[in-house]
């Protein structure tokens, strides 16, 4: 399994405008290759969330050029996590990084990701996701109940 651990960085703030907030940490090919996974993520101690985690470029917006960056959107949590440090256990890879041709095509993946991070925390880790995020996310996430700060 793969663990990474860093200080959350700001991002541009476009994932907010998105409906998919993330907490940032930069990463390096040495670390990590690029994908989106289902990972857990280490708040504090004894605190933990279930993420869904985007690893690379942002190639919708960046090409090939941009900087490498883990990218978590935690499920069920609404909490600014800026300068924090976290640790992230990367468990199931769900997709390779893919370039979107329009910013639809990439919220409407993202919703789908999401959907599957709900699902596989609602059945492994229970304790980490309400009832209301799973029931919910065949319609796909709210500002209620999956976005935070
Ligand atoms: C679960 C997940 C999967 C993602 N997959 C992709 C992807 O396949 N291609 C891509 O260009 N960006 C992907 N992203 C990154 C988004 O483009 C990025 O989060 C968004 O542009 C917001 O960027 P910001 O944090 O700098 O505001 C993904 C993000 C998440 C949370």
């Amino acid at each position: 399994m793969t663990v990474i651990e860093g200080i959350v960085e700001h991002g541009d703030q476009r994932g907010r405008l998105l409906g998919f907030p993330t907490a940032n940490i930069t990463v390096s090919d040495e670390e990590v290759s690029d994908g989106v996974w289902v990972a857990l993520v280490r708040l504090g101690p004894g605190r933990w969330a279930a993420a869904a985690v985007s690893v690379g470029r942002r190639r919708t917006f960046y090409g090939e050029t941009g900087p490498k960056l883990l990218e978590a959107h935690l499920l069920d949590h609404n909490e600014d996590l800026y300068g924090q440090e976290i640790r992230v256990e990367l468990q199931v890879k769900l997709r390779p990084q893919q370039a979107f041709p329009d910013v639809q095509s990439l919220t409407e993946q993202l919703h789908h990701d999401v959907q599957q991070a709900c699902d596989w925390a609602a059945s492994h880790y229970p304790g980490l996701v309400s009832a209301a995020s799973t029931e919910t996310s065949a319609t796909g996430p709210t500002s209620s109940n999956m976005s935070y700060a």
